[in-house]
């Protein structure tokens, strides 16, 4: 069953022709005006949460994570969580049970290449399609870009960053960069400061997103209390299993129109196997380099043989594509299989 299938919207559903059956809201929830320009609802009438187009275009985002992106069992159920409280909120302003904006600001923790900012953008889709925000974009900061070297510089930086951001998500990579105890006359708090501003504001029109590793997110969030309590919804990343690496690898060479021959699938296996016990291995990121370096490898083959090449020969990645990896090129201490 796909995640669309299973969104469960129909909180509650009225019988289809039920007298008193409305469309669920379609008044925008968001940005600056709660409760919408629509006219307040009766307490007996009855809303379908299901069918409104903002309920399709969510339904539609969280179908295409489900069918693009492997794995990320956690994500995807936070995600639709996350979806189906917000549509209940928008009906529940609709009753006048709640005129404020719900705290939208998330934390997204997890290894390099695990997913986050690729989630960040589908879920700048979702909050736009239920009128959270005003454009389905992600501007996507690092310290550099908010902190400034001199005394003056933070504020109009941070700013200019929320000003790129306005009406979207602004995404703040490897945030913990934001905190530098060591450093007491670091200008990383003036940004915190001008955030939780923004943040606390009703009428702030940006998402901020948090992200990166675990741990170092955790001593982040624990060393801001105030920033901590702001973050409504925290998601985390796991990193991905041999096999969710494989099957990404495939989504990635379909896509590109690539494939790999029988003996170059055996080979990628082997060649995770191997990389995943080396340093800096980045999951799906990883899995991209190594086969952009495989289609290197692939173009130099084919132009060095000096012979006519077909379709076929363009789109298949041979083993020892695979194999000339520098990855294959070390003995593997534990393993018993000579692999060169
Ligand atoms: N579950 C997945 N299925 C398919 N492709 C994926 C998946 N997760 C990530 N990718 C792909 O891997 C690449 C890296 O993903 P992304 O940049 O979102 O990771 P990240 O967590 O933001 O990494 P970093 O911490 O290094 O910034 C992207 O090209 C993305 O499309
Ligand atoms: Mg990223």
């Amino acid at each position: 069953m796909s995640l669309s299938q299973k969104t469960g919207f129909a909180l509650h559903r009225p019988g289809a022709g039920s007298p008193t059956a409305v469309p669920s809201a379609a008044a925008p929830v968001g940005d600056q005006t709660p409760a919408g320009a629509a006219p307040m609802l009766d307490p007996e009438v009855r809303v379908n949460l299901a069918d409104d187009e903002a309920a399709t275009r969510v339904r539609a985002v969280l179908g295409s994570v489900d069918a693009d992106l492997v794995g990320l069992a956690g994500v995807k159920r936070r995600l639709q969580e996350i979806a189906a409280l917000l549509m209940v909120d928008r009906a529940r302003a609709r009753f006048g049970l709640s005129a404020s904006r719900p705290s939208l600001h998330m934390s997204f923790t997890g290894g390099p290449g695990t997913g986050k900012t690729t989630v960040a953008l589908r879920m700048a889709e979702i909050l736009h399609a239920l009128g959270y925000l005003r454009v389905p974009r992600v501007h996507a900061v690092t310290r550099d870009d908010l902190v400034g070297q001199f005394i003056g510089h933070t504020a109009p930086k941070t700013k200019e960053a929320m000003a790129k951001a306005a009406g979207g998500v602004l995404f703040i990579d490897e945030a913990y960069y934001l905190y530098r105890p060591e450093n007491e006359r670091d200008y990383g708090p003036e940004a915190i400061e001008i955030l939780l501003q923004e943040m606390e504001s009703e009428r702030g029109s940006v998402v901020v997103i948090f992200a990166g590793y675990p741990d170092r997110m955790e001593t982040f969030f624990s060393s801001n209390p105030g920033l901590s309590s702001r973050v409504a919804h925290h998601i985390g990343f796991d990193d991905y299993t041999q096999d969710e690496l494989v099957a990404i690898a495939g989504r990635m060479l379909t896509r590109d129109d690539y494939r790999l021959s029988p003996g170059a699938v055996q080979a990628f296996d082997e060649y995770l196997a191997r990389r995943l016990r080396q340093p800096r291995f980045a999951n799906a990121r990883s899995v991209r380099n190594a086969l952009e370096r495989a289609r290197l490898r692939q173009a130099n083959r084919l132009v060095s043989s000096n012979r006519p090449v077909g379709r076929d020969d363009l789109m298949l990645l041979t083993e020892e594509d695979i194999r000339g990896s520098r990855v294959f090129a070390t003995l593997e201490p534990d393993s018993q299989t000579n692999i060169s």
